[in-house]
């Protein structure tokens, strides 16, 4: 036998690794699951994905794509069919501009931030990230040794960055400034008069880029969707364009995302692909190829199901003593301010109330220190109206037996 004592593998990881955290969404989401495994009745209402079916036309493209053997590696950026039809629907609907080679696709846009987030930082660059914020956009920007910079929103400011505190927050070392909208978890969408503010004020910093996650674009019922670009053309140099179907189409296991960009950032983006993942799935690419080509009935029957569930959700919540909350505009989310209740409840904090309203109350929602803000909860309305209705009683009634 060798004596040899080996470290514990724990400490044999990389330090940028170790640097890393879970995603907190997919960690309390396992959680529910496993009680819901254990046969407990839990109402999942934590997750960011839609619990509506991929639309059959997408399905059935898919299928051929089956039958027709489109089984094979593709171009690593995706295919021509596709990267065709992204151009298209960047024109279509959003205005703007592209031709094929300032396109790539990625698995989700969670490869294309990534990828961006790889190719642009140098050690100690600063991303600047409004608060709250999606949770990985930290954990990627320091997994490509990048230093993430917090800027705190506030009711007032409807949890999005204005060009006021985005001017507080740049130095010398910001080389990207990260915009979602609708935003995950708030809701809430930037106007054009705040992105031209943004825009504005970026325009005498050229070198900090812009990275525009608009995942949410399409599930939307108040005001309306304009990318940064829509207000100022001239930062399209210095701007990555991010979306995808997972969303729109309800297509999160088909992993099909993309960025729009300058073709010197496209191509330092495919070079890092091509020596990681290679393309994304050749089935998903026809499958999306679809999504963005053909009208799909289901994508309007979804948002509509969301604008419906969110009044619902919205009223039964404000009915809820202690909590506050403002309407959200898109997305499937709603932010609520749960201070007060924490403070009537001598409930420590939003980690607290988690576990608690999901072990006794039977629901499982997010707390809001994952995303940048504690004190807060996302509750998803990923779930249809009788669900939602259930849950909203069974939030009132943990509330009531706890205060
Ligand atoms: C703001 C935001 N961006 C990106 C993603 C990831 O999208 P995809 O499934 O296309 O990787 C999500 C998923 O929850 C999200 O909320």
């Amino acid at each position: 036998m060798s004596s040899v004592r080996h470290k514990p593998l724990t400490f044999m990881l990389s330090n940028k690794i170790q640097s890393i955290h879970p995603s907190l969404t997919l960690t309390i989401a396992q959680k529910a699951s496993d009680m819901v495994a254990k046969g407990l009745d839990v109402i999942l209402l934590s997750l960011g994905e839609p619990d509506f079916t991929t639309p059959l036309t997408v399905k059935e493209a898919a299928h051929l794509a089956i039958e027709s053997n489109m089984t094979y590696y593709t171009p690593v950026d995706g295919t021509a069919a596709l990267k065709e039809a992204i151009c298209l629907k960047l024109s279509r609907d959003n205005n703007l501009q592209y031709q094929p080679n300032e396109i790539i696709v990625s698995n989700g846009c969670k490869q294309a931030i990534f990828n961006t987030l790889y190719s642009l930082l140098n050690p100690g660059d600063e991303v600047i990230i409004g608060s709250p914020y999606w949770v990985s956009y930290p954990e990627m920007v320091t997994a490509c040794d990048g230093t993430p910079i917090f800027v705190q929103t506030t009711l007032e400011d409807r949890f999005l960055l204005t060009a006021k505190k985005l001017a507080q927050a740049i130095t010398p070392k910001t080389k990207m400034v990260i915009l979602n909208s609708p935003a995950n978890p708030s809701g809430q969408n930037y106007n054009k008069e705040e992105l031209q503010a943004i825009a504005d004020l970026l325009i005498h910093y050229p070198q900090i880029f812009i990275c525009s996650d608009d995942v949410y674009e399409t599930i939307l019922w108040e005001g309306k969707y304009f990318n940064i670009l829509n207000v100022a053309p001239e930062l399209k140099p210095r701007t990555i364009l991010v979306n995808g179907v997972s969303k729109s189409h309800a297509m999160t296991g088909w992993r099909i995302g993309y960025a729009a960009a300058d073709k010197i950032l496209i191509a330092a983006l495919k070079k890092i692909q091509s020596q990681t993942t290679s393309n994304p799935c050749s089935i998903s690419q026809v499958a999306a190829t679809a999504a963005l080509n053909q009208h799909c009935a289901e994508e309007h029957y979804m948002q509509q199901e969301y604008k419906r569930r969110h009044e619902f959700l919205f009223q039964g919540l404000r009915s809820i003593p202690f909590f506050t909350i403002l309407p959200s505009q898109g997305t499937f989310y709603l932010w609520v301010d749960i201070t007060k209740a924490l403070e009537h409840l001598n409930i420590a904090n939003d980690f607290v109330f988690a576990e608690q309203l999901l072990h006794e109350g039977l629901v499982s929602i997010v707390p809001g220190s994952g995303f940048g803000m504690p004190g807060f909860i996302r509750i998803s309305f990923t779930a249809d109206i009788p669900i939602l209705t259930k849950a909203i009683e069974r939030i009132k009634a943990f509330i009531a037996k706890n205060t």
